[in-house]
């Protein structure tokens, strides 16, 4: 059968759909490019805020509406919309939906596939599927802990995430994340080290390790092995396999040891990047929040981030409009990150979800225009600083990570993170090249090859020599 995955929410819905197809894959099924030709259809859901909720149920409506007249169509629900508990509640609300995953967990609907005996049905009926599970058996690397990917992303997907800790087992009053994703996991090293080296063997060159805390990594394991311990060992693996470069997120302030620090600074694969939330400048605030530090911990963490890691980069999550929050209270805010002028920062409207200790006993008292005239002061400074941030690398050669063609240009990555268009006629997807820099912006940065600059350059003076 062929299936599709729409994809809402965060990087850790990315990989569990990356999880999810690669279980369909190695039972038979193929991913589609074309969402209208799928037998299945699966929407891989986020609730961190209300407009996630809705952009999920925006689809649903649509994808039942279409089942209605065809109703071979199967419907798939995963991820922080379903929970972790059997979502009976939507079960009653959603008949048409024919299976419910938890987030990371694609049994239910390899099961319900099984029950109607699809696998046997598509691998029968279909030739490409046939052949397809048949090349997956015939290659020995491909072990049943591998990580598949779809056809069409087999030596073409540049960058995936690898998930290494699930759930979360805080309580910021806000957030809705532990409620859906269980208890924090760690996973064990050589589940992860199973998925960075089949995913490095189907050509992926940039790894992203992802935990809802990551610096949290290990903790729930007695002696086990830490974040830092793990980034060595996921180290070890991108030298023998050819990834080129490591990166992880989201981190707590409270869990970033120097050990960590000086590991990223210390192995040449890990990119100086780190994402770290602060949520709000104001101590008041932040205690609300349960956060667990205070405005001068976080600031005292950027400067040690910035002292241990040369030429970090540094991006941060802020909520703007919690309950009570006076003018002067986000102004404090506003100031800390003028004053901090952190590489990006994603800033949010605070949106009451349900069972949270802020929706249940406080007050969503922040008018909507209010919120959204802070929301934009925010992102208004945050654009000047980035663009003054990146202004500094005019000129500089940086290397890139090439992804992907983008309109005209080939678009790619620095170590920092920051998107770099190119024009060049070369296949460069999945490389790393000298760029140099010729125009930046807040959003991005425009360059040259380093190799094309110099090969005019030798060009000219070729032209010289034979003029003169
Ligand atoms: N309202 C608004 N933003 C939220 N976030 C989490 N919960 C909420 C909420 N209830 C934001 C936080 C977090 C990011 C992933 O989403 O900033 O870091």
């Amino acid at each position: 059968m062929h299936y599709y995955i729409w994809t809402l929410g965060c990087q850790m819905n990315t990989a569990d759909s990356q999880l999810l197809a690669s279980e369909l894959e190695k039972h038979g099924h193929h991913a589609t490019e074309n969402w209208e030709d799928a037998d299945i259809w699966v929407i891989n859901t986020c609730v961190v805020r209300q407009s996630a909720e809705d952009k999920a149920y925006g689809r649903l409506y649509q994808l039942h509406a279409l089942k209605q007249r065809d109703p071979s169509r199967i419907i798939g629900l995963m991820g922080c919309l379903v929970g972790v508990r059997d979502p009976l509640r939507l079960r009653q609300k959603l008949p048409f939906v024919d299976v419910f995953m938890p987030p990371s967990d694609p049994r239910p609907l390899l099961t319900f596939l099984a029950d109607r005996g699809a696998e046997a049905e598509a691998l029968a009926a279909d030739a490409v599927a046939r052949a397809h599970r048949d090349a997956l058996q015939d290659e020995d690397d491909i072990a049943s802990g591998d990580l598949v990917l779809p056809v069409h992303e087999r030596n073409s997907l540049v960058s995936a995430h690898v998930p290494v800790v699930y759930g979360c087992s805080f309580a910021c009053t806000y957030c809705i994340i532990p409620f859906r994703r269980g208890v924090e996991r760690s996973r064990p090293v050589g589940e992860i080290v199973a998925h960075v080296r089949s995913l490095a063997r189907q050509g992926v060159r940039e790894i992203t390790l992802l935990g809802q805390i990551v610096d949290r990594y290990g903790k729930d394991i007695p002696d086990g092995p830490d974040l830092s311990d793990l980034l060595h060992i996921v180290h070890d693996v991108a030298e023998e396999e050819g990834v080129a470069r490591i990166r992880f997120l989201t981190s707590h302030p409270n869990w970033m040891t120097d050990r960590l620090l000086d590991t990223v600074a210390a192995l040449p694969r890990v990119m100086p990047h780190i994402e770290v939330p602060n949520q709000a400048g104001d101590d008041e605030v932040l205690a609300r929040m349960k956060r667990g530090y205070t405005a001068e911990d976080y600031r005292r963490l950027i400067a040690r981030i910035r002292e241990r890691i040369p030429g970090v980069a540094i991006h941060t999550d802020i909520i703007v409009g919690f309950p009570g929050e006076t003018e002067a209270q986000f102004q404090r805010t506003y100031d800390l990150l003028a004053e901090l002028r952190l590489d990006k920062a994603h800033i949010a409207k605070y949106s009451p979800r349900p069972g949270t200790v802020s929706a249940r006993r406080m007050i969503d008292d922040v008018p909507p225009e209010e919120k959204e005239r802070r929301r934009k002061a925010l992102d208004d400074l945050q654009s000047q600083i980035v663009a003054e941030i990146n202004a500094r690398s005019l000129g500089a050669t940086v290397p890139v990570l090439f992804e992907d063609r983008h309109r005209d240009k080939w678009r790619g990555r620095t170590p920092q993170n920051k998107l770099v268009f190119v024009e060049s006629d070369r296949d460069l997807r999945g490389r790393v090249e000298d760029v140099q820099i010729t125009w930046t912006g807040p959003w991005s940065m425009q360059g040259r090859l380093l190799s094309d600059v110099l090969a005019t350059a030798s060009g000219d003076t070729i032209t010289l020599a034979v003029t003169r």
